[in-house]
């Protein structure tokens, strides 16, 4: 490499950098026999932003080791249920900044947000108009829109939506004690004019995950961990861009301060309040419930 000085201590085809600044160039140059084109790109601006970050910082031996320390709880709390090294990303803003580079928001079509630790993939297919939260708390309410085409604005026939949420107290079936199960998750396809409907219950704000590394980050850091009410789905069709995303409730608490960076204002809904009486499923409901109407607009792959 040019400017270079190269020292061989060991004549054994070693290089050894002399001097602090030397350090980056000798581990960039080691990826000289990367055949990856991509790979190497990102491997080199990773290794320059890294050594800039601790040149810049002047991180101490003790610092470093509490960063490794730091990083290794964030995998041992890791299970097949909980994704800590995910809630890292969302918490420190990652997430979302990798999302909105690889989805912009274009005029009218349904915008992307965080997934989230809660996923979980193969929830039950159910027909349209089925109640997703069965013993589930909260306030029963009736979701419903159409799946639509950004660029036509035609309905899409058999889009699936992908849905789930926490509780009316916010908590996912995940975090529940004694394993209940699948809980407030489903998913529903768009009958022939694109329609969907299905009954769940209106999500509540909660606070994300805090008894892990990620809490620790965020009580050092004077954070607020409250997410806003949402509900989450991917949504879905052939021939269109899948999107993951949420609907929040329009004056929820929390909107402007999402721990995970995750509202966008085309996501905002209201949810209609209703006094006990018969439901848009002819059932009667003794208690207030809510309705939530959203149309999705995808864009064509
Ligand atoms: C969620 O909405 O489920 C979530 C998203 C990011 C971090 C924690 C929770
Ligand atoms: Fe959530």
């Amino acid at each position: 490499m040019q400017g270079y000085s190269w020292r061989n201590n060991k004549g054994d085809g070693v290089v050894n950098p002399r001097t602090e600044a030397e350090i980056t160039q000798a581990v960039i140059a080691q990826l000289a026999g990367s055949q990856d084109p991509r790979f190497k790109h990102v491997m080199t601006s990773l290794i320059t932003h890294l050594h800039a970050f601790v040149r810049e910082v002047k991180l101490t031996e003790a610092e470093w080791m509490q960063a490794i320390q730091f990083l290794t709880r964030t995998g041992q709390t890791c299970t097949d249920r909980r994704q800590e090294f995910i809630l890292l990303s969302d918490t420190l803003g990652v997430s979302v900044l990798v999302i909105t580079l690889n989805h912009p928001a274009d005029s009218g079509s349904l915008e992307s947000t965080v997934m989230g630790p809660f996923y979980w993939e193969g929830s039950p297919v159910m027909p349209l108009g089925a109640n997703l939260a069965v013993d589930v708390k909260g306030d029963p309410t009736f979701y419903s829109g159409r799946v639509l085409d950004a660029a036509t604005g035609a309905p899409i026939a058999n889009a699936l939506l992908d849905i789930w949420s926490g509780d009316g107290e916010g908590n996912y079936d995940m975090q529940m004690p004694d394993d209940p199960g699948m809980k407030a998750r489903g998913r529903i396809r768009t009958d022939e004019q694109g329609r969907y409907w299905f009954r769940s219950i209106r999500p509540t704000f909660y606070p994300i995950p805090m008894d892990g590394p990620v809490g620790d980050m965020l009580r050092a850091m004077g954070r607020d961990p409250n997410r806003p009410g949402h509900i989450h789905m991917i949504v879905s069709a052939e021939a269109h861009r899948p999107v993951t995303t949420h609907l929040f409730v329009a004056n929820s608490p929390y909107l402007d301060s999402d721990p995970v960076f995750g509202v966008k204002e085309s996501l905002i809904t209201g949810f209609d309040k209703h006094a006990p009486g018969i439901a848009p499923d002819g059932t009667r409901i003794e208690q207030t419930w809510y309705t939530c109407e959203y149309d999705f607009r995808l864009r064509p792959a």
